[in-house]
């Protein structure tokens, strides 16, 4: 019988887990909530608002769903996997606790601190004055963070105190981001390129996708403001020994943590780290799938998905992870789950987005896309929308442009060749995503 599985969330991000989803030998009955017009082309779009706990169980259970994958943090971060749990529904992404590791940065530090893991030194604050205090005897440059989830606005780097006030007040003063900016982390800063890494565990076993790497800033060279994400690419690769110490010094103790705590945690970790002099450190953490990330980690996997994504959600990842055939060639030692992964292969994703974006942009704007035919790049939709048929933009980022290959060159060629084929009013992409290949020095602070 083909099992039935729910995707909720309406991305970039969902579109990618859908048609990869959709690839599995077990051609699963797939529903995506909301979904976009990428997702309609695998999964029958329902309208359902996943803020809506009770409405989405109700669906689950009328139409019988076997699994639901939760794409966005902000449903995990209201408890959506819980209430689904509670009426044995198979979730593939962390109750409330769990989430809360994205959701309270301060929280995360306090994990992080407790399992002895490298992270930037902080202090947090709920009063201005303490704050500016603080602020005082610390070393520029200095970053600024609102606690709470702020949809990557809350986050400031500063090259001086004026910068640092500023941000400081928008968060104290202005509560610019609401409930999530009334408490901040002042932090030291870290140098050196970043890297995203994708802890699949089902609380008890793990495995590590492909590391990858994305593109935060709007400009070529890593200039103008943060973005959700220009582009990535992966895998990145890193020094030999870098791989285990990944694991045994940041991954290993930070689940053993949320162990000894008694959180459980069934889905992704994503850990952003900086590849400092001193070795990785932890930024942060997500409690899901990263969006750009996701779109080319996942065209890297040669095992199905959907197993994958049951036996998480299921608490087998033990046995999933056993009975995988030992074939990684080109394996990094020391990366627990590199079975998973096709190491001779590399993908690039880079994000069309509306001119204007992060600012002000205008939506609406017809969409034309390239003709289908090679199986080597495809159409990620981020922000899109049908209206009377005719395709639309409807966000920042409008689609991602993937192109996969046997090398980041060649990757690279399929995903920027797509674009040449793809337009609409005010289309802008950065041309540098994933150009400096092994040489690449990461984001710049
Ligand atoms: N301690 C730090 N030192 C240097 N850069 C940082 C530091 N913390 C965060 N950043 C930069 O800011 C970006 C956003 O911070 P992050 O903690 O990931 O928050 P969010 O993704 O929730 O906005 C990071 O990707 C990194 O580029
Ligand atoms: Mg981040």
């Amino acid at each position: 019988m083909s099992r039935k599985v729910l995707v909720i969330g309406s991305g970039g991000r969902e579109h990618a887990l859908v048609r990869q989803l959709a690839a599995s030998p077990r051609q699963p009955q797939l529903f995506a909530a909301p979904g976009n017009p990428g997702t309609a082309e695998f999964a029958a779009n329902m309208d359902l608002d996943p803020a809506d706990a009770d409405a989405v169980t109700a669906f689950c259970r009328q139409e019988g769903i076997d699994l639901v994958v939760v794409g966005p943090e902000d449903p995990l971060i209201a408890g959506l996997a819980d209430h689904l749990r509670r009426e044995d529904i198979a979730v593939f992404g962390p109750g409330a606790m769990g989430a809360r590791l994205e959701g309270d940065k301060e929280f995360a530090k306090e994990v992080l601190v407790a399992a002895g893991v490298a992270t930037a030194h902080f202090h947090a604050f709920s009063s201005t004055d303490a704050a500016l205090k603080h602020l005082d005897k610390m070393d520029l440059p200095v970053v600024v963070k609102a606690v709470g989830a702020a949809q990557g606005k809350g986050v400031a780097v500063c090259s001086n105190r004026d910068e640092a006030e500023a941000h400081i007040r928008l968060c104290l003063d202005d509560q610019q981001f609401g409930q999530s900016g009334l408490r901040i982390l002042l932090e030291d800063c870290l140098f050196g390129p970043e890297l995203s890494v994708l802890i699949v565990t089902d609380g008890q076993d793990y495995c590590l996708l492909a590391p990858s790497r994305d593109h935060k800033r709007i400009g070529e060279q890593d200039t103008g403001p943060n973005t959700g994400g220009m582009g990535a690419f992966a895998p990145v690769e890193l020094p030999a020994d870098l791989h285990q110490e990944i694991d045994t010094r940041i991954v290993l103790p930070v689940l053993a943590e949320l162990r000894r705590r008694d959180i459980p945690y069934r889905g992704v970790l994503y850990a952003g780290l900086m590849l400092t002099d001193q070795g990785p450190s932890v930024l942060e953490f997500n409690c899901r799938f990263g969006d750009p990330e996701t779109q080319v980690v996942l065209p890297l996997l040669k095992n199905d998905l959907l197993d994958l994504c049951t036996a998480t959600a299921e608490g087998a990842l033990g046995a999933y992870l056993q009975g995988l055939r030992r074939t990684a060639e080109g394996a990094p030692a020391g990366w627990p789950g590199a079975d998973l992964t096709d190491w001779k292969r590399s993908a690039v994703v880079v994000v069309g987005a509306a001119d204007g974006y992060p600012g002000h942009y205008t939506k609406g704007k017809t969409v034309e896309l390239p003709t289908a035919g090679e199986d080597d790049r495809w159409v990620i939709h981020a922000g899109t929308a049908r209206k009377d048929e005719v395709l639309v933009t409807s966000g920042g980022r409008v689609l991602g442009a993937v192109g996969t290959g046997g090398d980041l060159e060649a990757a690279r060629g399929a995903a920027y060749g797509l674009l040449d084929g793809t337009h609409f009013e005010g289309l802008t992409f950065r041309r540098d995503i994933a150009a400096a290949g092994k040489e690449d020095k990461g984001e710049k602070a």
